[in-house]
């Protein structure tokens, strides 16, 4: 079977993930990177041996002609960009935060359904190794109908050193972090029906808020607490791990520190790693992170070569983005918010 022929947009700080999964995936060939600034470009395009190299990304699909492309910009560029390749007919993968605003996201959806081809968000965190352990749990009934949960991140590791424009964002841990942890409590838990977020902010350097504390009523009568902070100053500190506890009527499971998964089920409790093995390219602590582009990848190719929707599409993510939308004014009212 031929090879997808991959171009990555934006070549950053994130971007050696997408392109150390690329460049392992057997079904695809990262044959074009892209990037503004053209030493950035150039220095990935050598590292990861791609033969084209472009500072402009209309130029880049008119001379490449990439079967997929892959955005690894932040949002602002990202409806721009989509936009173009919709426009010439190419399927595509944005990173979250999907766009700055929900008209964006919208919009986005909107251009490639018109144009017939595949939008995927890359949502990573529900394509990490162990929430697809946990999921798994969910789906054999082992633990009954989940009737209660908590998805939490408290970290106090310094996340603006490596994404500096992170201070001047005015909607901060939500959008960075709590898309990723709102959209794994859809993953487990089904549609919101009502949320109520309580939001702080720690480090005055921030423009936004960086602690914020989510309850969300489900469609299927459970509830959920979505937790993040970039300020815990709680040690050991877990960065970059997301621990979930989920109360069933048959029994519970908590994903703790270091991906241990326990189950409680029938009297008992069992332990088990629930970790993702180490690639070529990845290490400790960011293993899980990193793996989870590749599975994330893996699944973009699939859905592409299979002509079928990803689970993470565009019209998907509109519904955690939603989720994003409703905690914010959630937090501005102080209000319950009804979805
Ligand atoms: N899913 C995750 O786990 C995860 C983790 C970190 C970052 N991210 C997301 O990844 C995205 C990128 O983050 P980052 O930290 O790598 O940002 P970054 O600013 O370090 O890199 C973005 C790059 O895109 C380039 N760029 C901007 N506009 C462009 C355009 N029109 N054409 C070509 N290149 C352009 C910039 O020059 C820059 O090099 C963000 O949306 C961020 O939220 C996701």
């Amino acid at each position: 079977m031929a090879c997808t022929k991959i171009a990555v947009i934006g070549c950053g700080f994130f971007a050696p993930n997408h392109l150390h999964a690329w460049n392992e995936l057997s079904g695809a060939k990262l044959i074009a990177v892209c990037d503004i600034d053209e030493n950035k470009v150039a220095a990935a395009a050598a590292h990861y041996s791609v033969p084209g190299a472009f500072t402009d990304a209309a130029e880049m699909l008119a001379v490449a002609k990439p079967d997929l492309v892959d955005i690894v910009t932040t949002m602002d560029s990202h409806r721009m960009l989509v936009e173009l390749c919709a426009a010439n007919g190419i399927p595509v993968i944005v990173q979250k935060p999907f766009g700055p605003t929900p008209s964006d996201c919208a919009a986005m959806v909107q251009a490639c359904r018109d144009a017939d081809v595949m939008l995927m968000v890359h949502e990573n965190f529900r394509h990490q190794h162990p929430m697809r352990q946990v999921k798994a749990v969910l789906d054999a009934g082992t633990i009954g109908q989940a009737v209660w949960g908590r998805v939490s991140f408290r970290t106090g590791y310094d996340v603006k050193a490596g994404q500096p424009y992170l201070f001047n964002e005015e909607r901060f841990i939500v959008l960075d972090l709590g898309i990723h942890l709102l959209d794994l409590a859809r993953f487990f838990f089904g549609e919101v029906k009502s949320l109520y977020s309580r939001h702080a902010r720690i480090d005055s350097r921030v423009k936004g808020e960086d602690m914020a504390t989510m309850m969300l009523g489900h469609a299927s009568g459970a509830t959920s607490i979505v937790d993040c902070t970039y300020e815990s100053r709680q040690l050991p500190d877990l960065f970059p791990q997301t621990l979930v506890t989920i109360e069933g009527t048959k029994g519970a499971m908590d994903l703790k520190s270091d991906f241990r998964l326990s189950i409680s089920t029938g009297g008992t409790c069992r332990t088990e790693d629930v970790s993702s093995p180490l690639r070529a390219w990845t290490s400790q602590p960011w293993h899980v992170t990193q793996d989870s582009v590749y599975h994330t990848q893996t699944r973009a190719l699939a859905a592409f070569a299979g002509g079928y929707e990803p689970e993470t599409s565009g019209s998907d993510n509109l519904k955690s983005y939603a989720l994003i939308e409703a905690a914010y004014r959630s937090a501005k009212s102080g209000e319950c918010v009804r979805l």
